[in-house]
């Protein structure tokens, strides 16, 4: 007699935005396609994918996703792969079918849209929602929080800081009841790659497009270069694990634009090395309560942050009752992030948050 087969749970999954990330995503989902069945008794099938310029497919029988991946690699539009015609993220968000949606559009520091009205609408239509976005985190954290509780849904985010480093789920679900009182770090990777590739000789020019050719650099590298995406980040941060809403405009930031070649040789012959340095820490004095800043900083060798290197990243919270915790990432990739993506999928779907 053959064993019984587990109970299944089967989860229809939708992707907008399909570069780096949601690739890799794809990648990492078919991977782990058997782990999830035998393991967690998961079964997934995504039934829409969706680009900006490169169309759509919405299949509620389930994209082959192997054949999709290849001709979208090759110039095929999705559009080929759709069984029904769509128009625009809007409609193809109501129109998908899913029970959870990815968001993986761009970063708009500013408003966090067009981001936050994808996720909102993924939250009206019943889905969950999952985003490796700062921009909505940070504009749209109470909101969108709010809004999936009202529904008895999720709204996730673990890859939008540190990519799949678990920052946000040690917060939610390992420091209950403590009080974070600042923390500091590392966490914009391509910065740390281009001082580390300077330090090794390269102009900042070179290094940019290195960590533009690795799919580091955000779309824009100016965001990376002048500290607006640490200042997201930091804004996320002190938005969630402090929970005080701010904005990227409250950071006190300067980028790494000024440092010169000829900055980071002297600082190494002095034996330090420069890293921009995110720090947010509580000071009742302060506007909202909450000093934050990003700056490039010579670190001498005695710091845990000098020997983060490369693309690696560090972040060390301080909270009322354990003192200062470290999460240290090495050298992530968008494989990392899809991980996150990945882990909040499966925290949305085996354990709802309340
Ligand atoms: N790369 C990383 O390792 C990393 C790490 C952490 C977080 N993130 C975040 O993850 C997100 C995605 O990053 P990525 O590197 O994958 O970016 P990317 O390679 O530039 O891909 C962005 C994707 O979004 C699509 N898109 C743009 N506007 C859209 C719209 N209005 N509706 C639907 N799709 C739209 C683009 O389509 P077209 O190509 O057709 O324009 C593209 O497929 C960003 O928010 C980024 O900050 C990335």
């Amino acid at each position: 007699m053959s064993p019984t087969p587990p109970p299944y749970s089967e989860f229809k999954l939708a992707l907008l935005g399909f570069g780096n990330v949601g690739q890799a995503l794809i990648e990492l989902l078919l991977e782990k396609e058997l782990t999830l069945k035998d393991e967690l008794g998961i079964i997934y099938r995504v039934v829409g994918i969706a680009s900006g310029n490169h169309g759509a497919a919405i299949n509620p029988g389930g994209l082959s996703l192997p054949e999709v991946l290849k001709s979208y690699r090759n110039g095929v539009s999705l559009d080929e792969f759709s069984e029904l015609p769509i128009s625009g993220s809007l409609e193809f968000i109501q129109n998908c079918g899913a029970d959870l949606l990815f968001e993986t559009t761009p970063v708009n520091y500013q408003t966090g849209q067009p981001a936050l009205d994808f996720l909102r609408q993924a939250l009206e239509g019943g889905m969950h929602a999952v985003t490796a976005n700062k921009g909505p985190v940070v504009h749209g954290y109470r909101e969108l929080t709010n809004l999936a509780k009202l529904r008895g849904l999720s709204f996730l985010f673990e890859s939008s800081v540190m990519d799949g480093a678990p920052v946000f789920s040690i917060a939610r679900c390992g420091l209950p009841g403590a009080k974070v009182i600042s923390f500091s770090g590392l966490l914009n990777s391509t910065t740390n790659l281009i001082l580390t590739r300077m330090e090794n000789g390269e102009s900042q020019e070179e290094a940019v497009a290195y960590a533009q050719s690795i799919g580091i650099a955000e779309t824009d590298p100016r965001g990376d270069i002048d500290g607006w995406d640490a200042a997201v980040k930091i804004a996320a941060l002190v938005t969630v694990l402090m929970d005080i809403p701010y904005t990227p405009d409250q950071v006190n930031r300067t980028g790494i634009r000024a440092l010169t070649p000829d900055m980071i040789q002297e600082a190494k012959e002095t034996g330090k090395r420069w890293k921009l340095v995110c720090t947010a820490h509580r000071d009742d004095s302060a506007p909202q309560g909450i000093i934050a800043s990003v700056q490039p900083k010579k670190i001498s060798p005695e710091s845990r942050f000098f020997n983060v290197l490369g693309t690696s990243a560090i972040l060390e919270i301080e909270s009322d009752v354990l003192g200062k915790l470290a999460l240290i990432e090495e050298n992530p990739s968008p494989r990392s992030t899809a991980y996150g993506l990945l882990a909040d999928f499966l925290n949305a779907v085996n354990h709802p948050l309340d």
